[in-house]
């Protein structure tokens, strides 16, 4: 395992910072195809300075996660939807598209070789496909990378959002990113979202900010948000301007299956800090990383509004824990949700 200072398992460990000794990895060459793939050290993957991700952001990533059951047995959540994201986040960026067999093959290995690193739950291997233009060409600024290198990488993880509830600031000025790119899971959109977070952190201790352009809710920086009460689960319906969570889906599915009416629609921040004001009320943000993290305090025009009782409520916790359980094979995947992985 190669380790910043603590081991996979330390529950003090920053998320994202430990990682699996393996990766798997294939390279896409000039010649327009891709090679074939292998198993290599993290520490033998090497990146030349002038490639083009490193200078003209032709970057794409995915994120998400296999958990040790119960019994003992891996299970990769909702591979297919991440592979299909995958795919569908290349084009904007100009890269090539994976192979859906081969990169399927690819995030299966990662895990297998590394399966001694999958931690006990609630802690889980997290894996990072992470496709790059690596043509080596400081002058290719106006042009595509003709060479790309895919790998994933495995980091053993805990929570994401350590603590209690979540302080959230609301912005209504700018979006996350730029129109019509939201859906991509590129590095660009990211870096372009430091500084609103950046700001909300320093002004007002914030862990993140919602992103509601014009008053229209989209997403935080890292995850989607849901309302969330004893009857209803409310989210912003899909738009070219967030990104499509595989959690979100997955909290929306489960949702339903417990008997809550599920919502999916247009929603502006006055209605959220109206639903927010409510007893009762919860506010949640999904995705693999947040897992359903409880939101305490929306910040709206430098001032706190507490969301519900401003603690972590019933349903969010419901819902969580019931992901929790299929994903551990504690209750049947009634989804098709798993893939097992075996040594
Ligand atoms: C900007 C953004 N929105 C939403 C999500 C949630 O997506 P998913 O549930 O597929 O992890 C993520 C997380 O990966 C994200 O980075």
């Amino acid at each position: 395992m190669s380790t910043t200072s603590q081991s996979a398992s330390s529950p003090t460990a920053q998320f994202g910072t430990v990682f699996a000794d393996r990766l798997t990895r294939a390279r896409w060459g000039v010649d327009g195809g891709w090679g074939e793939w292998e198993v290599a050290p993290v520490a033998d993957t090497t990146l030349h300075p002038a490639s083009h991700c490193l200078h003209y952001a032709s970057t794409i990533f995915e994120g998400l996660k296999a958990h040790r059951g119960g019994d003992g047995t891996v299970r990769i959540f909702r591979l297919p939807d991440h592979v299909a994201r995958m795919q569908r986040s290349a084009p904007p960026l100009h890269l090539p598209v994976p192979d859906e067999r081969m990169l399927t093959e690819m995030i299966v290995e990662a895990v297998r070789t590394n399966l001694d690193a999958v931690p006990e739950a609630p802690g889980s291997l997290y894996l990072r496909p992470t496709l790059l233009g690596v043509q080596p060409n400081i002058g290719a600024a106006a042009s595509p990378s003709n060479e790309a290198l895919l790998f994933v990488l495995a980091s053993p993880v805990g929570a994401y959002f350590a603590g209690g509830a979540l302080r959230v600031e609301i912005e209504t000025l700018q979006g996350r990113t730029m129109p019509g790119f939201g859906t991509v899971k590129s590095g660009l959109n990211y870096a372009l979202a430091l500084g609103p977070i950046g700001r909300a952190k320093a002004a007002h201790n914030a862990s993140q900010v919602l992103f509601c352009p014009g008053g229209r809710v989209e997403e935080t920086g890292a995850a989607n948000v849901v309302l969330i009460d004893a009857e209803r689960v409310v989210t912003p319906a899909l738009t070219a301007e967030f990104l499509h969570g595989v959690t979100r889906d997955s909290v929306l599915s489960l949702a339903a299956d417990l008997g809550y009416h599920v919502e999916e629609r247009t929603l502006h921040i006055d209605e959220v800090i109206d639903w927010a004001n409510r007893p009762g009320a919860e506010i949640a943000l999904s995705g693999t990383a947040a897992v359903l993290s409880p939101v305490g305090t929306l910040i709206l025009d430098g001032e706190d509004v507490t969301v519900g009782s401003g603690e972590v409520g019933p349903h969010t916790t419901r819902i969580r824990e019931e992901m929790g359980r299929i994903q551990t094979g504690r209750e049947p995947d009634r989804h098709g949700w798993l893939t097992a992985v075996t040594a």
